[in-house]
This record gives C-alpha cells, structure tokens and sequence, in this order.
C-alpha cells in the first residue's frame, strides 16, 4: 500500500485569528498574518490502504475527536478514499505549550495527497488544512503567511498565502514558557463564546482588515518596529474581547504580565521586542535573531524556560514508498 510522509512547522500570528463567520467551512471573521517557526516541525505519515482507519499520535492511539476529524478531512481530499492509517509525531518540547494541530494538519494533508497520488492543487490543500484547524492553513507556507478572509461563498480563496519566504528576514521569536498544562478554554471554544456574547466583538473584528495589511507593510518593508505594535495590539485586543464575554475567560497568568512587563522595559531601554500570546498564559517575543540571546535572558528573570524559535520553510513530503 502507497505511504507518504511529510513534515510541517508550527506558526504564531502576529495578527490574530478570533472569531469564525462560517463554522461549517471554517470561515475567519478576522484575517491573519504569521511566521512559520522551526525547529519545531510535525512529521506525519500516511498509509494509503488499511484494515482500518487508525490515527495514532505521538505512538499513542488519539483521542476519538481527534481521530473524527483527521478523518474527516481526509475524506474530504478524496471521498471515496480507502481506509487510512495516519501516524503523526512532533518534536514540540511539551513545556513549550504550543499547539501541535496547526503543524499536525499542514502534514496530514501533503502525506495524504503524495500518499494517495491525488495531485491536488496546493489551494485545496491548503483550503482542508483550515477546515480541520484554521491557523494550519498558515502552516502549509514556510516564512510569513496571510490568511486573508476570501469572499467566495464556498471558501475557495480563504487559506494561507504566502508574503514573505523564511530567508526574508532575521527575526527570532522566543517563547518565555509559563505553563504547559492543558488549556482551561480550548480555542475553538474560547473564540465561538466571544463571538457570541462579548460586546468587543464587533470592534475586534471590524479593526483586523487595518491591522494585517499594516502588518504585511511592515514585514516586506522589514519594518520591526511597526510589526511589533500591530502584534501587541491584535494580541492585546484579541485578549480583551475574551475578558468581556459571558463568562469571561483570561489566559494570562501572573508571569505572562511579568513576561510583558519585561519586554516594555527592554524597549525602554532601547532593544527591540514586541511580545504577542495565544489561547494560554505563555509569551512570545518577536526580536531581531541578532538580541534573542540577550532577550532570553532578561526572561528567564521571570519564568523558568525560553525556547528560541527561528523563520522556517514550508510544508514538504520528505518519503513516499509502498
Ligand atoms: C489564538 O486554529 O486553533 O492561536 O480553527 O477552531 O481549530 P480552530 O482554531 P485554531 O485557533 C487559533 C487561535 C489563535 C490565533 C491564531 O493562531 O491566529
């Protein structure tokens, strides 16, 4: 039976995705703009051909939302597919509490493709990556990705496109780890709750459209600076609509405002550094490649572990075989 595997990296957005305007077709209500980071990477092989579908993760069988949904966007690149076995690992520190889905799904669906030989155009890959978790559309693209929000009706221009490659520009992101716990809200959760109940909401999405196009001048102007005031201000924003929803949830954690109030120290003191966060209480830190080190270390003066992170490429098949 025909196997592939294929390997991608994990992204963090400097503009956020919150909020969802189709929850069938996993339609952003906010278009986003990352980088896709190594050396963190997913590798995930697919037999084209099985006694039964079987996905197992990190040599674990998955848990059966997990499974439901790596199958259902196999089944949505070929419907009428044979029964497939996915094994999926990563090489993500589990302290560094980041979200292995974005990468997970980028990998799924190139093994799958190059397993099944289906040829697919790397827009419909990129379209049933979102599908199956929205920042893996970005994961697909290796340097800095938009996500745009796309007006065709079934979704087909709403996936991550590529503006800048890895190569573009020096930068380091650094994740000051605060905890590794699992989440208290997971984000498809934390995200529909806002939409539905937080009076921000409607200011949080109007303002996105502004925001990723500044933040897409400022990455091919290579402008750090301006990059890293529109990454605080989704970040912060974003953070703000869920601490007004019903009920309100926070994922910042004493040390995570700590982390902050060492990257605006560090400004003041004239070093570049701006920081963003996610659904959980760890911070990243967007710097020149040139300061990570010094950086790292002013952040270890307030959590226990900081992973440097760096530009990474694309999503690619490393195997394919019988
Ligand atoms: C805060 O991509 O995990 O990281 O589409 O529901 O699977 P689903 O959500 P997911 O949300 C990511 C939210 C975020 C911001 C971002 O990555 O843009």
């Amino acid at each position: 039976m025909p196997l592939a595997t294929a390997t991608a990296h994990p992204n963090i957005a400097l503009t956020k995705y919150w909020g969802k305007r189709d929850r069938v077709l996993n339609l952003p209500s906010t278009p986003s703009l990352s980088l896709t980071l190594a050396p963190f990477a997913a590798t995930t092989t697919v037999r084209w051909g099985a006694e039964a579908d079987r996905f197992t993760l990190n040599g674990r069988p998955a848990d059966a939302e997990e499974a439901r949904k790596v199958f259902a966007t196999l089944d949505r690149l070929d419907p009428r597919r044979p029964r497939c076995e996915v094994r999926s690992e990563n090489n993500f520190p589990t302290a560094a509490g980041l979200a292995s889905s974005a990468a997970g799904f980028a990998a799924l669906v190139v093994a799958a493709d190059a397993a099944g030989g289906l040829g697919l155009d790397p827009r419909a890959l990129a379209v049933a990556a979102r599908r199956g978790s929205g920042s893996a559309t970005r994961s697909l693209q290796g340097g800095w990705v938009e996500w745009p929000l796309g007006d065709a009706p079934d979704g087909a221009d709403s996936h991550g496109v590529p503006v800048a490659p890895a190569e573009h520009w020096d930068v380091a992101m650094l994740v000051a780890v605060v905890a590794a716990g699992p989440k208290p809200v997971g984000s498809t959760e934390g995200m529909l709750r806002t939409q539905a109940t937080s009076p921000y909401y409607p200011a949080w999405v109007a303002q996105a459209p502004a925001e990723t196009a500044a933040a897409r001048d400022a990455v091919l102007r290579r402008d750090l600076a301006a990059l890293g005031e529109v990454a605080e201000r989704s970040a912060l924003r974003m953070h703000a609509s869920m601490m007004a929803a019903e009920p309100p949830f926070c994922y910042w954690a004493p040390a995570s405002v700590a982390a902050m109030e060492v990257v605006r120290r560090l400004r003041r003191q004239g070093v570049g550094a701006w920081f963003t966060m996610d659904a959980g209480p760890n911070v990243k830190v967007l710097c020149a490649a040139a300061d990570a080190t010094r950086i790292a270390e002013e952040l270890r003066g307030v959590v226990a572990e900081v992973v440097a992170l760096h530009p990474g490429g694309p999503a690619r098949v490393l195997v394919r075989g019988d």
